[in-house]
């Protein structure tokens, strides 16, 4: 009897806090115990940003929440300096920024010039950060060739990445990065961006039965393209690292008990990580994606599969979310991205969400997924290194800058990324820990133009007031907290210039 209570209590003690801690705001003293040193020295800690998204000098059109562009964003490409002072102020050891492809290259009658100011700006940039002089701090930066920013003119041209063509120009596109950039770190990122649902209101266009899978299927050519140009061409005399960054939800059964529930887990997940992620594993895309979608899902050939076989040095993870997976009866109306695996995404179990809800609908907090997908990967995956190249909170109070709720999230989920690094205090399960996980980067440094939501969530540590001309940033309550976490000897925190 006594040794039943005692079993019943340690579960409880094991379970009971963590999952009360997932939803919580630590306390005072529980962030400031939580820092920096209890991860291995080389880890490295950023924020990311993203060319279109910060930049400005750039122009869109339509279907943005508040009827908002890109053309002025966060001005980064005018105030990027005193950015990069208040990255250096932070202390972070990391910053991930991308390449405008058409900021950087121009289609004169096909042929691509680069843009001298372009060239001058990214190098400014670059420059920046790794600038020591005067005892400052080296940032590195991560570079990603491609943050969803196609030229317009090959769009016009030939529809983007719907042709194969694509291809051929972005090997030349990142040729020139490598050229220019590459004596220092450079690493890739791509994304499927495709017509995924023709019959929603923002995208009534295309066919969307088969356009998702052949802008997919590009990307991977691309990507395997550019990642062999740069192992013949540049690796040795760079020694850079290149990779892809996919964004991946963490994904539970609705039902665990039922079977059918089980393997929808595992076919959305095929559907969104699988499908990028196991054709540069190992050259073929999930048999599950395969049986679903039929012919219209593109096949590689020979050569395409092993070119795209290992095609990567590490993976970069944007990890935000996670959803309950239910298995479905295949529709019998269209036949798109989104109904093809048949099953049904939802964040509520029986009317229960499955976190905390931040300002974006699709972004509940499940902090813990963060562990689960970092073990997936590595069982799954054998073992790749790994950057969490995206993480970040949602808010929609335009003004504030206290927001304990978005260091709360920074804080659960360093804390379970913490909890599979080996610990030396603690002889744990190897399959329980994941040492090739290297570094994070949060999402973001600055609010900013969040896509088809405009400016109306912000997930930076950094307000942008965007009601004053000057664009005038201010640091939030994560930001000082960010500069605790990684200089716990720090009294003071600094305050913005
Ligand atoms: C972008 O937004 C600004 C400010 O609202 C507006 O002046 C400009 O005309 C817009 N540009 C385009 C291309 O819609
Ligand atoms: C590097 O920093 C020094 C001193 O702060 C500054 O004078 C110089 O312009 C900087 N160089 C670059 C490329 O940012
Ligand atoms: C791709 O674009 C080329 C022109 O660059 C065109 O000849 C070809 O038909 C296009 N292919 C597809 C599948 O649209
Ligand atoms: C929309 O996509 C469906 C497949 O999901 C396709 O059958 C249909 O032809 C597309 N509509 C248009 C206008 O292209
Ligand atoms: C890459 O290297 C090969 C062999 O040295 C050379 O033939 C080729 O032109 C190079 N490619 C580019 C884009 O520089
Ligand atoms: C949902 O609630 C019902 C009624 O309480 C219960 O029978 C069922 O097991 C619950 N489903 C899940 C997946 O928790
Ligand atoms: C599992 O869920 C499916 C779909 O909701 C349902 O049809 C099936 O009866 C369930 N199976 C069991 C064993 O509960
Ligand atoms: C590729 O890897 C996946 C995931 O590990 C595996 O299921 C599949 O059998 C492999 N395919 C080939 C052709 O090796
Ligand atoms: C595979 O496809 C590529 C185009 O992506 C083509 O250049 C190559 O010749 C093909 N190889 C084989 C073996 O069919
Ligand atoms: C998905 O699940 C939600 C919540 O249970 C439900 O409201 C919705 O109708 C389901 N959709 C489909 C296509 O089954
Ligand atoms: C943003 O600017 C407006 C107008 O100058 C000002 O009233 C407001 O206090 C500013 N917000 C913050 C958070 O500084
Ligand atoms: C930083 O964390 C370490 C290890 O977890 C802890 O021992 C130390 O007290 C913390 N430092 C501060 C200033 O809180």
């Amino acid at each position: 009897m006594a040794f039943r209570s005692l079993l019943f209590l340690t579960v409880i003690l094991l379970i009971h806090p963590a999952a009360r801690s997932d939803d919580d705001l630590p306390s005072d003293a529980e962030l400031a115990a939580f820092n920096r040193t209890s991860f291995p020295s080389d880890f490295l800690f950023g924020a990311s940003s993203s060319a279109f998204q910060y930049e400005g000098a750039a122009n869109v059109r339509d279907k943005i929440a508040d009827q908002s562009n890109a053309s002025k964003a966060d001005e980064f490409y005018k105030l990027h300096q005193d950015d990069v002072s208040r990255i250096k102020n932070i202390g972070l050891d990391a910053f991930r920024i991308s390449i405008s492809w058409s900021r950087l290259i121009r289609y004169k009658n096909d042929t691509p010039v680069l843009r001298r100011r372009g060239l001058e700006y990214y190098n400014n940039l670059i420059n920046g950060l790794l600038n020591t002089s005067d005892g400052q701090r080296r940032v590195e930066p991560f570079v990603t060739l491609f943050h969803w920013d196609t030229p317009q003119f090959l769009e016009e041209k030939y529809g983007g990445f719907l042709n194969e063509s694509i291809v051929n120009d972005y090997v030349e596109y990142v040729n020139f990065c490598f050229k220019n950039f590459g004596d220092r770190p450079v690493y890739q990122y791509a994304l499927a961006v495709g017509r995924f649902d023709n019959s929603s209101q923002n995208c009534p266009e295309g066919n969307s039965g088969t356009e998702p899978y052949i802008v997919a299927h590009n990307i991977l050519r691309a990507h395997a393209a550019a990642v062999k140009l740069y192992r013949n061409n540049y690796t040795d005399s760079q020694k850079g690292k290149i990779g892809i960054v996919l964004n991946v939800d963490w994904l539970i059964p609705y039902d665990k008990n039922n079977a059918s529930d089980r393997q929808a887990v595992d076919r959305a997940f095929a559907f969104h990580y699988g499908w990028f992620m196991q054709p540069i594993y190992n050259g073929s895309y999930p048999a599950v994606m395969r049986e679903y979608i039929g012919d219209r899902l593109p096949k590689f050939n020979i050569t395409e599969s092993a070119m795209l076989n290992g095609s990567y040095d590490f993976v970069g993870l944007n990890y935000y979310t996670a959803g309950y997976a239910m298995d479905v009866e295949c529709s019998k109306g269209p036949k798109n991205y989104y109904t093809d695996p048949c099953v049904n995404v939802t964040k509520q179990r029986n009317g229960t969400d499955i976190g905390p809800k931040s300002c974006s609908g699709w972004l509940y907090v499940y902090p813990r997924g963060i562990r689960e997908l970092l073990l997936f990967t590595k069982n799954k995956y054998n073992n790749p290194e790994i950057y969490i190249t995206e993480n970040g909170f949602s808010t929609c109070n335009h003004r504030d800058i206290n927001d304990p709720r978005r260091t709360a999230y920074h804080y659960h989920h360093l804390k379970y990324i913490k909890s599979v690094l080996p610990d030396v205090d603690r002889v744990e399960p190897a399959k329980e820990k994941n040492k090739n996980v290297k570094g994070y980067l949060l999402w973001s440094l600055l609010d900013d133009f969040e896509w088809n939501s405009g400016y109306t969530v912000e997930f930076g540590i950094i307000h942008v007031n965007y009601t004053e001309d000057s664009l005038d940033r201010k640091y939030k309550h994560s930001a000082k907290w960010y500069k605790h976490f990684l200089n716990p000897m720090l009294k003071e925190i600094g305050s913005p210039k």
